[in-house]
């Protein structure tokens, strides 16, 4: 007897195929092969058979069995395939319809913290670029001295874009170091913010997409002290504290050499956090002098300029700040906590 003849196919078959919702799906995948089901009740009484009826019945319930269960997943494929057009067409958004006066419109936290990131650097003469979310493998690791084989693409994590093995989402801002030496010769001074993503964790402090603070200076004479003042004065503005110290510790970053992460001192007594005050430290971010490796990438002479670099995560600046203790908490969209945090409605 094949499975598609076997009496219990033909009855089931017919009552999988016909049936229009995913519990009463559910209801009978669990009839059929859960613990107690049919199908698993018809196993266990291979065990009192001969050898030889075991062999003929096992294969034919197993035919049975995996007959069925392929059935059951095409149809729950299907019916979740029907849920989720018929929830696009009911929860379809009309963004063209008129503002309701009562309600005004906030700045997000972190629409507020870019604009604030970038005003500032633009008052230093940074001119602020953009580079693709969606980028390749040279841009977001060869250039930047990151090869085929070195443990920082490990560490990455990286999105790659399915069927195209080479594109990527881009794990870093620096990807913009790469995309504005491309275009334009120094001398030059540029920021850029944006997206990017991680394979990661998601929990209190990692979400697949986030973003990145991204700066270089490049100039003939740019030094390590001037990558300190320029990075120390930023924190002074960003956290509003006049005086905090800073200082360098050794680090490891492909594109730089040397490489640093800069810290500033803190306090945390009680189990409070302050930014500025006390004898701790507290880690910001990555940064270094541009590596010769990369501005040969870019057709620069390493003699002729050298400038340095910085990378730190928005979410994690914004959250020292706020005193955010989740970064959920920027992405989950609460009404309570966007009225809180927002500011500024836009007068549109
Ligand atoms: N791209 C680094 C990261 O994602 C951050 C970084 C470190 C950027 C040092 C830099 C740098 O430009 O100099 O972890």
């Amino acid at each position: 007897m094949t499975d598609a003849t076997h009496p219990l196919c033909q009855e089931w078959h017919q009552k999988i195929q016909t049936c229009s919702d995913l519990q009463a799906l559910d209801e009978i995948r669990v009839h059929l092969l859960g613990k107690t089901g049919l199908i698993t009740t018809e196993l266990k009484t291979l065990g009192q058979l001969s050898p030889d009826e075991r062999k003929t019945k096992g294969a034919e319930i197993n035919a049975v069995r995996d007959s069925l269960s392929t059935l059951l997943s095409e149809k729950k494929e299907e019916l979740e395939k029907n849920a989720l057009e018929l929830r696009l067409q009911t929860e379809a958004l009309d963004i063209t319809l008129p503002i309701r006066p009562e309600k005004k419109g906030n700045l997000h936290l972190l629409t507020q913290v870019l604009g604030d990131i970038q005003s500032y650097f633009r008052d230093l003469g940074f001119q602020v670029v953009e580079g693709p979310e969606i980028d390749d493998d040279y841009h977001n690791f060869d250039a930047l001295n990151i090869p085929v084989h070195h443990p920082a693409r490990q560490n990455h994590d990286t999105f790659y874009i399915k069927d195209h093995p080479l594109r990527l989402l881009r794990t870093h801002t620096s990807t913009a170091q790469i995309r504005t030496l491309e275009v334009q010769k120094p001398p030059l001074r540029i920021i850029s913010i944006g997206r990017v993503y991680r394979s990661d964790a998601l929990d209190a402090t990692h979400t697949p997409m986030f973003h990145q603070l991204e700066g270089l200076v490049l100039e003939p004479y740019t030094h390590m002290g001037h990558l300190k003042g320029c990075l120390t004065d930023f924190c002074r503005h960003f956290f509003g504290v006049d005086d905090i110290k800073s200082r360098f510790r050794p680090s490891f970053f492909p594109f730089t050499e040397p490489s640093g992460e800069l810290d500033i001192n803190c306090s945390r007594e009680d189990g409070q956090l302050k930014i500025g005050v006390g004898n701790n430290w507290m880690e910001i971010l990555g940064c270094g002098m541009v590596h010769p490796n990369v501005l040969k990438n870019c057709g620069i002479n390493p003699d002729e300029y050298q400038g340095f670099a910085f990378g730190a995560g928005v979410e994690r600046l914004t959250m020292l700040k706020y005193g955010l203790p989740d970064i959920r908490a920027l992405y989950e969209s609460d009404e309570r906590w966007l009225n809180h945090y927002g500011v500024g409605s836009v007068n549109l």
